[in-house]
C-alpha cells in the first residue's frame, strides 16, 4: 500500500491498526469468554409479588458462528444505528422476533434442531422509586444465559429449567431501559444434562420473564408445613432480604391464625398451634396464607401434609398409598413445544386425572411452576427431578456444584408445593464408583435443605441385571424351559441411598429385541416368550426398601393397526398387548408402591428416527401430541379405576 501523505491523526491510526491489525483480525476469532456473574437468591412465589411482566415479542438475532465481523456487544449496549458510510453488518432488530415465553425450535423453521445462540433484545419503561429494589426474574432459560441491562452485564446463568432472578436496582433507570439477553442451548458434556438426550433441546427464553419490585427489605423465601398426621402444628421458616432483625406476621384467615415472630440474622421461626385440614390427592385443601415484614407482603396458597416411609409402604398424613402414576415431559398438546402456561399445565394433567392417577412424574428436568400449582389444586402427588441424566461426568467436581445448585434452585422456588413428594437424585445412570458416590453427596445435600420430603432415582434395570435375567429365565424359557419365577435381584447400590428405589423397566418392548440381536435369535418368538413370561418378574429390592417403577411402557403411532398375535410393533394393538402384560408383572410385586409409565403423550425427540412412523416423535405415548386417546390410554385408565375402587 503507497502511503501517500497523510496527516498526523491518520498516520496513527494506520501505525495503530499495523501494529494492532494481527490483533484486530484476530479478535474475529478470539470468543471473548464473559466472566461469571452469580444471580441472587431465588424469590419465592414471583405470582404473589408485584411484578410485571415482560412477557410477548421479542426482537432476535441468530448468532451461528463463533465470532461476528462486528462486536454484537456494541449495539447491544445502545440501539445503535449505523451512520451514513459505515459499515455494519449485524444488528439486534429489524428481523426475528420471537415470543416470550417459548421455545424457538417450535417458532422459527431455521432453529428446528439448533444448538448454538440467539440474541434477544427489548425495551421496558420503569418508573424507579428511591425506596424499591429492582430484579428479573426468569422461569427458566435453556441452556446459558447472560443478561444485560442498559449495557452493563447483570447475571450469568447455567441451566436450563430451573428458575433464577438478579437483583438490577443499580443499573435500571427511570424511563426506557433496555434488556438484551444472549442464549445459548449448546450442551457440553460437563452439563446436566449432557448433548445425548431423549428429548428434543429446546431452546430459548422458555418460561415467564418478570421485573419485579421489592421494598428495601423484603420476603425473599419461606417454608411452612406441618410435621406430623396427628399433631398439626405449622413450623417453618420465613427468610428476609434487607434486614437483620423486625418482625415476620403469618396469617391464615381460614385457621384464625395471626402471629408474629421475631427475625434475627435475617431469619424468623414459625411455630404456629394449628389444625389445618391436611391436603390429599383425594381433599387438596389449598390455605390462603399471607406473610408480612414491614412493607413488604406475600400472599400464598398452600396445603399441609406429611409424606413418609414406614417399612415397605409411603404414608401420606399417615395412611399407606399406592401412586397411581404417569410420566410426562413439559411439552403443550398441540405439538406446540415448551408448555409455559398454567392453561397448558391443567391441560396436560387433567389427562392423568382422566386416567384415575393421583401422581405424575414430571420427567426429566424441573418444570414449570404453572405445572406445580395446577398439580396442588388437582390434587396429583408429583415426582419432580433435575435434569441428572445417563451419562454425566460424575467424576467432575463442577458437575457436583451443579447439580446441587440446581437442585437448589428447584426446592427454592417448590418447597411449599404440597404436591410434591419426592426429589429425584437422577435418571438411568450407568453404574460406577464415581456415580454411586455423586449421588450419596446429593442425596444428602438434598437432604439438608429439605427433610419434609422423600428422595428417589429412576435406576435402569440394564447390563449385569439383564445379563443374568436372560441366562436364569429367558434362554432356558426359550428352550422350552421356563421357570415359575422370575426373581430379579436389584444390585444397583444407589437403591440403598434413596429413601424409595425407582426401576425404569421395559419388559414387553426393549429386552427382547435386545436379546434376540445379541443371541441371533428369532424377534417374534423372542417377544412372544417374553409377553408369555413376563407376568413372572418379580424385582427383590436391597433392605426391602419400597419401590416404583418409574417407567414402563411401549411406543404405538396412532391408526397403525395390527391383530394382537402378529406382535406389529407400533401398532396399537401391540401397545395395548404390552400395557396388559405389565399390569400383570405389577400385580406381582412385592414392595411396589407406585408406577408412572411412560409416558402421557407422545414427545419430539433427535434419537427417534424412524421416517413415516416416528419422525423425531418418540410415540409412547398414550395420547398423540394432539390429545388423541390411544387404545392403550383406556387399558391403563381401567387398571387405576379398579384401584381406586379397592382404596389403593
Ligand atoms: C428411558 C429414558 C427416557 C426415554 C425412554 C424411552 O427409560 O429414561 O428418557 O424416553 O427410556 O426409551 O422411551
Amino acid at each position: 500500500m503507497k502511503l501517500t501523505f497523510l496527516s498526523v491523526k491518520y498516520r496513527f491510526v494506520y501505525f495503530f491498526l499495523l501494529f494492532t491489525f494481527p490483533s484486530f483480525a484476530q479478535s474475529l476469532f478470539d470468543v471473548q469468554a464473559v466472566p461469571e456473574k452469580p444471580c441472587a437468591p431465588i424469590l419465592a412465589n414471583i405470582d404473589g409479588r408485584h411484578a410485571q411482566t415482560l412477557n410477548g415479542t421479542w426482537n432476535a438475532m441468530i448468532e451461528p458462528t463463533i465470532f461476528s465481523l462486528n462486536d454484537i456487544m456494541h449495539f447491544a449496549e445502545s440501539n445503535y444505528q449505523a451512520r451514513p458510510g459505515e459499515l455494519v453488518e449485524v444488528n439486534l432488530e429489524n428481523g426475528l422476533t420471537l415470543q416470550v415465553p417459548g421455545d424457538w425450535n417450535t417458532q422459527e423453521e431455521r432453529l428446528f434442531f439448533y444448538n448454538g445462540k440467539v440474541w434477544y433484545k427489548r425495551e421496558t419503561y420503569v418508573q424507579k422509586e428511591e425506596a424499591k429494589r429492582y430484579f428479573l426474574h426468569f422461569g427458566a432459560i435453556n441452556y446459558r444465559s447472560e443478561i444485560y441491562v442498559n449495557g452493563q452485564l447483570a447475571a450469568t446463568h447455567t441451566g436450563g429449567y430451573t428458575s433464577f432472578n438478579c437483583e438490577i436496582t443499580d443499573l435500571v433507570q427511570d424511563g426506557d431501559n433496555l434488556l438484551v439477553i444472549k442464549v445459548d442451548n449448546t450442551l457440553k458434556s460437563d452439563d446436566i444434562p449432557t448433548t445425548r438426550t431423549d428429548w428434543l433441546n429446546y431452546g430459548g427464553i422458555t418460561r415467564d420473564v418478570n421485573l419485579v419490585e421489592v421494598p428495601k427489605a423484603f420476603i425473599e423465601n419461606y417454608k411452612l408445613n406441618i410435621t406430623s398426621p396427628s399433631s398439626g402444628n405449622i413450623v417453618g421458616r420465613v427468610k428476609v432480604n434487607g434486614a437483620e432483625g423486625g418482625q415476620v406476621t403469618v396469617r391464615i384467615p381460614e385457621l384464625s391464625i395471626e402471629q408474629s415472630f421475631p427475625v434475627q440474622d435475617g431469619l424468623a421461626a414459625l411455630d404456629i398451634e394449628a389444625k389445618p385440614e391436611q391436603w390429599s390427592p383425594t381433599n387438596p385443601k389449598l390455605y390462603t396464607v399471607e406473610l408480612q415484614f414491614g412493607d413488604d407482603s406475600i400472599t400464598d396458597k398452600i396445603g399441609f401434609r406429611t409424606v413418609e416411609v414406614k417399612d415397605r409402604d409411603i404414608l401420606l398424613n399417615g395412611q399407606p398409598l399406592f401412586l397411581r402414576g404417569i410420566s410426562l415431559h413439559e411439552e403443550a398438546i398441540g405439538a406446540k413445544g415448551r408448555a409455559s402456561s398454567y392453561a397448558e399445565a391443567l391441560e396436560l394433567l387433567k389427562y392423568a386425572k382422566e386416567l384415575n392417577c393421583n401422581y405424575v412424574r414430571l420427567a426429566h428436568y424441573t418444570h414449570n411452576h404453572h405445572m406445580l400449582r395446577a398439580a396442588d389444586e388437582l390434587g396429583l402427588l408429583v415426582w419432580a427431578e433435575i435434569p441428572v441424566y445417563w451419562n454425566l461426568e460424575f467424576d467432575n467436581p463442577e458437575v457436583m456444584d451443579k447439580a446441587k445448585a440446581r437442585m437448589n434452585e428447584m426446592i427454592s422456588r417448590d418447597q411449599n408445593r404440597a404436591s410434591i413428594v419426592f426429589w429425584s437424585l437422577g435418571n438411568e445412570t450407568p453404574v460406577s464408583e464415581a456415580r454411586t458416590e455423586f449421588f450419596r453427596q446429593l442425596n444428602q445435600y438434598v437432604k439438608s435443605i429439605d427433610d419434609t420430603r422423600l428422595t428417589t432415582a429412576a435406576l435402569v434395570f440394564g447390563g449385569e441385571e439383564i445379563q443374568e435375567m436372560a441366562k436364569m429365565y429367558f434362554f432356558p424359557a426359550m428352550q422350552g424351559n421356563a421357570a415359575d419365577s422370575w426373581d430379579i435381584e436389584i444390585k444397583d447400590p444407589l437403591a440403598s441411598i434413596v429413601d424409595v428405589a425407582a426401576i425404569n423397566q421395559y419388559f414387553g418392548w426393549y429386552y427382547s429385541g435386545f436379546l434376540a440381536t445379541a443371541a441371533k435369535l428369532d424377534p417374534k418368538l423372542a417377544r412372544q416368550t417374553m409377553l408369555d413370561n413376563m407376568h413372572k418378574v418379580k424385582f427383590h429390592i436391597p433392605n426391602d426398601k419400597p419401590f416404583t417403577f418409574s417407567e414402563l411402557g411401549a411406543g404405538a403411532k396412532r391408526g397403525l393397526t395390527g391383530a394382537e398375535d402378529e406382535l406389529k410393533i407400533f401398532s396399537e394393538e401391540y401397545q395395548v398387548l404390552a400395557y396388559k402384560k405389565q399390569i400383570e408383572l405389577i400385580r406381582n410385586q412385592e414392595g411396589l408402591v407406585g408406577v408412572t409409565p411412560w409416558i402421557l403423550k407422545d414427545f419430539r425427540s433427535p434419537m427417534r428416527l424412524y421416517q413415516g412412523i416416528q419422525d423425531y416423535w418418540n410415540l409412547k405415548g398414550l395420547i398423540t401430541d394432539n390429545g388423541e386417546r390411544k387404545k392403550a390410554f383406556f387399558v391403563l385408565q381401567e387398571f387405576y379405576w379398579t384401584l381406586r375402587k379397592r382404596g389403593e
